[in-house]
């Protein structure tokens, strides 16, 4: 990526607490008492996202805060941490929404998340925006290349789940595709005509 995009770029750390936000919206509109096929999309989506999320920061964002900080804790927990989401993950996987054991494993998945994205928040973030100031916009840029190319070894994945947990997200985002594709439409009939 050029130095000008990469200076155009969100800062990596900004990527990060949005990644998490996405995340943990998704987690609060998991219920109890929704139907399984609901279930499965939103445990689909969140668990799709955490595979990404936790893989981009293994790539790009450990190694540049080790740079400059190896021996921290929450540093030096932060992938276990992950390997811990990751096998909750493997079980959830292999757990039907229709099983009873499904609730309390996706409950200890958003435990461990929101465990891992508090160290991360109150730790990490802040020390890399004290210690990294001028590489967090370049790596930003190095975190949304590396997101593409993930992005594209699963985009149907992607996409269905995200439409299925965030439905009126999705209702949103196509209503608004489908008013600019009608006024771009319209606006080259007046050109044609006028
Ligand atoms: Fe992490
Ligand atoms: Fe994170």
């Amino acid at each position: 990526m050029s130095r000008e995009s990469s200076n155009l770029s969100p800062a990596i750390t900004t990527m990060i607490r949005l990644d998490h936000m996405h995340v943990l919206a998704a987690f609060h509109r998991y219920h109890r008492d929704s139907a399984w096929w609901r279930k499965r999309a939103i445990v689909n989506s969140v668990c799709a996202a955490l595979e990404i999320h936790a893989q981009l920061e293994e790539e790009i964002f450990y190694p540049a805060l080790a740079e400059v900080a190896a021996t921290n804790q929450s540093l030096q927990a932060s992938r276990p941490a992950h390997d811990a989401v990751r096998a909750t993950i493997r079980e959830l996987r292999a757990t039907g929404p229709e099983n009873a054991a499904y609730d309390a494993l996706f409950m200890q998945l958003m435990r461990d998340t929101l465990h891992h994205v508090a160290d991360e928040e109150t730790v990490l973030l802040p020390m890399a925006e004290r210690a990294l100031k001028q590489q967090l916009r370049s790596l930003g840029a190095d975190m949304t290349r590396r997101r593409i190319e993930l992005l594209k070894e699963r985009p149907t994945e992607v996409a269905v789940n995200t439409m299925r947990t965030f439905p009126l997200a999705t209702l949103a985002l196509a209503t608004a595709f489908v008013v600019c594709l009608t006024c771009a439409v319209r606006g080259n009939a007046r050109r044609r005509h006028g």
